[in-house]
């Protein structure tokens, strides 16, 4: 304590020096700062160490960088940034991104790269969903015409670009013939041939939310709420209505879709993945065991459902393996093998039938209920695997959770778990969703606050979404810094890091999605008043960015 308040003294002093004190009560001119967020930020300046923020501080403008650079929540219809911060657009919703004219999704989420070389890269980038207002003017309402489902299937999926780095920052090649989308329309095998429904191929991918990288260079890319589009039914045979309807026009499967997708970019082939089970897939974390074999963690992003881990067979590849589901009482991992466990066998005719209903087979073995796993990182230096856990407002839990979870030993089974950050006013944020990690081990997290709820009830004090920065260690962990806050009823999504780890990369996903009809726009972001909102890709960089990825950051 006596050494962190020496720090905080020489850093007052160093903010009175640059003539900065006058100014801590605003926070871009626009918001006060509230003092909690201030002394915190003290602290967590005190790891940077006495020589580093004086040397930091002078490479910076003093207005670009000082203790109000972090944000306090907003609700203004823009993407806010912390001083010392800007961003660019990397790419806009709808833009055209090769010479057979296909277009750039819309609602972009999950987003990653595969380097090729220190100027090239391979982009991934998930188009979860979209507001039909705004794609074929139809409004949830009124008859569906066939044109406008036609035109929805065009704008979900992913698409896979090549960026190239000029003038130190990453932009598109638009020239490039990696530039590919897979969207509502694409046929997509099932791997190992396995026959679905029916068939070997599936029409097309949607629900891309998160995702993952696999260590032989592919992305994952996975189907999350896949009932919205052609509903879904449970082997009951209750059905569940799809939100957008599109099972009025095509005779898709449900069981088509609920799955992990494998995208080779250097082939431009996909595959969807059995093997990891059906079910709301939030993401496909990516880790390699002694032996070579890869484990993938996966959650689904439903009140109540699991938390599951999938691990190879073989090396390079998801195609064999078996899935796990979490027991959080018991702290260790349920096989879902219908040969390993008696219960499913009494009330599954296969496999593939496990896979094909994960929901109803983890209740059966005994899976603990979770408030919605979303994203999940693992750490870079120490291995723990970090949850979120979004919410679950039916059981009263507003504002969720950062799990934190160790593995003892892959093949026992076993783990350790504590809760990282919870949610709520103590902590600063609520209903944490997308990670990731920088190099030193920082959790960058967004967070999807539905809209329906922002700036209301439970939830009014958290404002508009946002992106958040939480040191996990030092005298500073679990404490959370906003980094930006989104325009009005957007998520930001899929934070990454430029293949440099110059810039970060982020979707600012659904502006305007409360609209009900195009007279009353709730969001124009990017656009000027009165034009439509459209879901971006942003590349964010400044002093501040550096300032929080340098090497030179000391932990206490
Ligand atoms: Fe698509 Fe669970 O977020
Ligand atoms: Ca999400
Ligand atoms: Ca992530």
């Amino acid at each position: 304590m006596a050494k962190l308040l020496k720090n905080n003294k020489k850093i007052m002093g160093i903010i009175n020096f640059i003539g900065l004190k006058s100014n801590l009560n605003h926070c871009g001119g626009k918001k006060n700062m509230e003092r909690r967020s201030f002394i915190e930020f003290l602290a967590w300046s005190s790891l940077l160490g006495g020589s580093g923020i004086l040397t930091s501080c002078a490479k910076l403008s003093s207005k670009t960088f000082a203790a109000e650079n972090f944000l306090t929540a907003n609700d203004i219809d823009d993407l806010y940034l912390a001083r010392g911060l800007d961003f660019s657009f990397l790419i806009k919703e709808s833009a055209v991104i090769n010479n057979k004219g296909e277009k750039f999704g819309a609602n972009s989420d999950f987003i990653a790269v595969i380097p090729i070389s220190d100027s090239e890269s391979y982009l991934w980038v998930n188009h979860e969903s979209f507001h039909p207002l705004f794609v074929s003017g139809w409004n949830f309402t009124g008859p569906r015409l066939l044109a406008d489902v036609d035109k929805e299937r065009k704008v979900v999926g992913g698409s896979l670009l090549k960026i190239i780095k000029k003038n130190n920052s990453w932009e598109i090649d638009l020239h490039s013939l990696i530039n590919a989308r897979f969207d509502g329309t694409t046929k997509i095998p099932f791997a190992n041939n396995v026959i679905v429904a029916g068939s070997k191929v599936a029409e097309g991918t949607l629900a891309n939310c998160a995702g993952g990288v696999t260590p032989w260079g592919t992305f994952l890319t996975c189907e999350e709420n896949f009932h919205q589009f052609y509903g879904d039914s449970d082997r009951a045979n209750k059905q569940i209505s799809g939100l957008y309807q599109w099972q009025k026009f095509y005779n898709n499967s449900s069981l088509h879709y609920g799955w992990v997708v494998e995208i080779d970019p250097k082939t431009k082939k996909a595959k969807k993945h059995t093997s990891l089970g059906r079910f709301a897939h939030e993401c496909a974390t990516c880790m390699t065991l002694p032996d070579g074999r890869t484990v993938v963690y996966s959650g689904d992003d439903n009140d109540d459902q699991f938390l599951y881990k999938f691990m190879a067979s073989e090396k390079n590849s998801l195609d064999k393996g078996e899935l796990f589901v979490a027991d959080f009482d018991k702290n260790e991992w349920i096989s879902l093998d219908l040969n390993k466990n008696k219960i499913l066998k009494e009330k599954f005719s296969n496999q593939l039938e496990v896979l094909c209903y994960c929901r109803e087979a983890g209740t059966l073995v005994g899976a603990t209920p979770l408030a919605r796993p979303e994203d999940i990182e693992i750490h870079p230096k120490t291995g723990e695997i970090f949850i979120s856990l979004t919410n679950n407002s039916a059981r009263k839990n507003y504002h969720g959770a950062i799990r934190k979870l160790k593995e003892i030993d892959h093949m026992s089974g076993k783990f350790t778990w504590e809760e990282f950050v919870v949610g709520g006013t103590d902590s600063g944020i609520s209903c944490p969703d997308n990670l990731v990690f920088d190099k030193n081990g920082n959790l960058w997290v967004t967070n999807d606050i539905a809209g329906k709820n922002m700036n209301h009830g439970e939830y009014k004090t958290f404002k508009n979404n946002g992106l958040y920065f939480i040191p996990t260690s030092g005298t500073s962990a679990g404490k959370v810094f906003q980094i930006a806050s989104a325009p009005h009823g957007a998520e930001l999504t899929g934070p990454c890091f430029s293949p440099d780890h110059k810039e970060l990369f982020l979707s600012v996903q659904h502006p305007g999605e409360n609209a009900t009809d195009l007279q009353n726009l709730t969001s124009n972001w990017p656009n000027k008043k009165n034009e439509l909102p459209q879901s971006c890709v942003v590349k964010i960089s400044g002093p501040l960015l550096d300032q929080l990825l340098s090497s030179d950051l000391k932990r206490s």
